[in-house]
């Protein structure tokens, strides 16, 4: 049975040491924090708490109206739909992969729950403090539910101790919401594209999981929808600098994705997908609906920019053999490696991306 993320799992009160110590090789690796691993982050909590949300009034209150109704609270249950897969029968890579795709997902669900919660500790706007107290229980929910997936395989993330012992990332509070919006629409493409996949293909669907993705995936919509009411509500947001800045984390985010989902060629062959195809068709739904809040987007047709991802992908794989390496040599190689990822990168962020002019109002439905 799915237990959602408690208050004493955040609020263990053992030292850093005696966890440490009772920790399995799960949560170090959730705990391992590089530039392709999700983060954590803290902010300036003040200034989110200065969100004023009067200019998106009507639609702010529609939102947080179904987001109070709670449609996915019977959702992340196992009922008879989940069947008991023979996870012993998965062949090693495609288990290893499978893992590190649960692992993942759950450090990045659990950091949007470890954040949002702060964001409701510490703040005095009533709206905000409301909003984020909602997200904060659905991201609780979706790490909860994989944590228990990964129970299956016997090796839990013990989420009490990843919350204390995780690196935090500051972010300036605007950072926070292009990347946490971006995070949360990005989520919901690639849920919805590998849940319609597989409806399509159910031959492939070699984990129970995804077939909770649908009503998941709507959790994330609702909450990508409130960070861009947020955006909009503030059009220095939109403006001037923060055009390069909103540039630079469309860019960062769908590269990541690029290289993470290359690292896991076995888990996308049982799934039945082309690995770029399905990334590009992501980032071109992901593209889509960032128009709803984003004065510009990348111009995913360039075939300069494709290119730009897959020599990312090389480039990647060139620093992981060096680090595998080691030595002298490994660590010469890790740094010619990352000074060629930063230069890649450049040359991607100077390909012209396309002015969007804003929609008179944000709101989407999920009809994809
Ligand atoms: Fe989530
Ligand atoms: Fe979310």
């Amino acid at each position: 049975m799915n237990k959602p993320v408690s208050n004493t799992d955040l609020a263990d009160h053992r030292t850093l040491d005696d966890r440490k110590s009772a920790v399995n090789d799960t949560t170090r690796s959730a705990l391992v924090s590089t530039m392709l691993t999700p983060r954590f982050y803290t902010t300036d909590f003040e200034e989110m708490d200065r969100i004023n949300v009067e200019p998106v009034r009507v639609e702010w209150d529609a939102l947080i109206a179904q987001m109070r109704s709670d449609p996915n609270q019977g959702h992340f249950k196992r009922n008879e739909e989940w069947d008991d897969v023979d996870l012993d029968a998965l062949p090693a890579d495609l288990r290893e992969e499978l893992i590190d795709f649960l692992v993942s997902s759950l450090t990045s669900e659990f950091s949007g729950c470890v954040l949002y919660k702060e964001m409701k500790r510490r703040g005095k706007n009533k709206e905000i403090c409301e909003l984020f107290g909602y997200m904060s229980r659905d991201e609780s929910r979706h790490a909860g539910f994989i944590n228990d997936a990964l129970k299956d395989f016997g090796i839990g993330v013990n989420m009490g101790f990843l919350a204390k012992a995780k690196k935090y990332t500051y972010f300036k509070p605007k950072f926070i919401y292009y990347a946490t919006y971006l995070s949360e629409k990005i989520g919901y493409a690639r849920y919805i594209t590998i849940f319609r996949h597989l409806e399509q293909h159910p031959e492939h669907r070699f984990h129970p999981i995804f077939k909770w993705f649908r009503q998941w995936c709507n959790d994330e919509f609702s909450h990508g929808e409130a960070f861009s009411l947020i955006i909009r509500s503030d059009p220095r947001l939109l403006r001037g600098r923060n055009k390069l800045w909103i540039k630079f984390f469309l860019l960062a985010v769908f590269a990541t994705m690029y290289v993470r989902d290359h690292m896991r060629p076995a888990f996308h062959k049982a799934l039945g997908v082309n690995i770029e195809d399905y990334d590009l068709r992501v980032f071109r739904l992901t593209s889509e609906i960032s128009r709803q809040c984003f004065p510009l987007v990348l111009d995913l047709e360039h075939p300069a920019l494709i290119e730009g991802f897959r020599r990312m992908e090389r480039i990647n794989r060139r620093m992981q053999a060096a680090t595998e390496r080691g030595g002298l040599s490994g660590r010469l190689g890790r740094a010619w490696w990352g000074l060629a990822a930063g230069a890649n990168f450049l040359r991607m962020y100077m390909i012209p991306a396309k002015k969007n002019d804003l929609p008179a109002t944000s709101r989407l439905q999920p009809v994809w």
